[in-house]
């Protein structure tokens, strides 16, 4: 054992300092905080990375006091921009456990319990997608990593198909301009093209607005296709594609249907808006992040697909090293995603699950749905608010009548510094707005209230 590698007897009590901070993080009313300068942080910080180490008495007295207040609590019930997120105790404490047991996950063989526990929060979230027996996959970073494996997949099975003719040209995606801006980056790192689909004035796309682009092209560029990307949940307003047309078309195109329900597909276990979402169970793949809407800490995406062989086909690392790993057919979930090494990153969201029950998440979801519903009954009776549009899901876009972009940018500035709100500016059909996403179930009709009155 090196130095390094355990405490003195003088530093025990940091262990417990540690655990009892991170306990008391998870369980406290967080203070919204806000970003600080670097040079500020640098000043009050000081050098931090020394040859002798500062201690971690300090190191943690400095994170306390100086750095984590310099971080926005995502979990703060006023917490509205990008997607927030809120975690359960259960899942945030179980986060630790992960860490400090240090499993690798990425293969059956060093991780079986780990594996296990992970595909069972899976299953449950594929048989909530109504997706086959036989389903499966992995849990990766987030969307952005969800959406580039999944689509990797289908480039796979789309060359495969073509038994090598295809294997030297540029796969096309179709989607829409609601879709997350990591589909378009994905087809950058993939050296695809997108091809963009339009939408109705709620930037919903339908089967049919598909099926036109697709007859638009010419046979060649038809030929490209090997995806056509739908979002349950688009990050802006919270719209679900036509999901049961897109995926129609996609199979009579011979396409790869793809969801991305990176946000929006935690309401599938809300029975108030799953007939929303009829059709998901024709995707080839489906993406939903725990760490936004289904209560697990960052960093959590759960990738399911229909077919995991292709994925395996795709993402299977060959080396001589790693031999061993598929000497047994076994699930390991380096296979399924572009990723090797990787922590149980779905541990968090099975041992909530396992702990409060299926029923718990459904009543969680709800909570939000109604919140948002109730906001968006205060937009409408306020005389110097507009309602964008009427949520589907749990994003509210509202407009301040008069207002142009620097008056939300200022008014935006001005609630984060006092510690109000978290709520940043965006537009819709290029109209400067504000956008409300509320996926904490601790979030109260009263805490919107407060947000619209200093918008007067
Ligand atoms: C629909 C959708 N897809 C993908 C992503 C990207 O997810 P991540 O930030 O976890 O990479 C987001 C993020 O908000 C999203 O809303």
């Amino acid at each position: 054992m090196t130095r390094m590698h355990s405490f003195d007897r003088r530093s025990k009590r940091l262990s417990w300092k540690v655990l009892a901070y991170a306990l008391n993080r998870i369980r406290m009313d967080p203070p919204l905080d806000h970003p600080v300068d670097a040079s500020v942080l640098r000043t009050r910080a000081g050098r931090t990375v020394t040859d002798d180490g500062i201690g971690g008495p300090e190191a943690l007295r400095i994170w306390r006091e100086v750095l984590a207040p310099a971080c926005i609590s995502v979990d703060h019930p006023r917490f509205f921009s990008y997607v927030p997120a809120a975690p359960t105790e259960a899942a945030g404490l179980f986060d630790v456990a992960v860490s400090a047991a240090n499993v690798y996950a990425g293969s059956w063989q060093e991780g079986a319990g780990a594996v296990f526990a992970e595909n069972e929060a899976l299953a449950w979230i594929a048989s909530l997608a109504g997706l086959p027996e036989g389903a499966g996959g992995t849990f990766v970073s987030g969307g952005t990593a969800g959406n580039l494996s999944a689509l990797i997949a289908a480039r796979w099975a789309w060359r495969d198909r073509a038994g090598g003719r295809l294997d030297r040209t540029r796969a096309l995606i179709a989607c829409s301009g609601a879709a997350h801006s990591s589909v378009a980056q994905a087809a950058r790192a993939m050296d695809a093209d997108v091809v963009p689909v339009p939408v109705d004035e709620r930037g919903r796309m339908d089967g049919d607005g598909v099926r036109r682009v697709v007859e638009g092209l010419d046979a060649a560029e038809r030929e490209r296709i090997c995806a056509v990307v739908a979002t349950a949940g688009s990050t802006n307003a919270g719209v679900i594609d036509d999901l049961s047309g897109i995926g129609r078309t996609a199979a009579g195109i011979g396409a790869w249907f793809h969801v991305d329900g990176a946000y929006g597909g935690a309401a599938l276990c809300a029975p108030s808006r799953r007939h929303l979402f009829t059709g998901v169970e024709l995707a080839d793949s489906f993406i939903v992040d725990p760490h936004k809407w289904l209560f697990a800490p960052f960093d959590s995406c759960a990738l399911l697909y229909r077919e995991p062989r292709i994925a395996r086909a795709a993402h299977t690392q060959r080396a001589e090293y790693l031999d061993a790993i598929h000497v047994r057919e076994e699930w390991n979930p380096a296979d399924y995603a572009h990723h090797l090494s990787r922590r149980p990153r779905g541990l968090p969201l099975w041992f909530s699950l396992a702990t409060h029950g299926t029923r718990a998440y459904t009543e969680a979801v709800e909570t939000t749905l109604r919140t948002t519903e109730q906001a968006a009954r205060m937009v409408t009776c306020a005389g110097h608010l507009r309602l964008v549009m009427e949520p589907e899901l749990s994003v509210l876009l509202l407009e301040r009548i008069g207002w142009a972009a620097d008056d939300y940018q200022r008014w935006s500035d001005d609630a984060l510094a006092s510690g109000l709100a978290f709520a940043v500016p965006t537009s819709w059909n290029g109209v400067p707005c504000l956008r409300l996403c509320i996926v904490n179930p601790e979030t109260t009709p009263s805490d919107v209230a407060m947000v619209l009155e200093t918008l007067r």
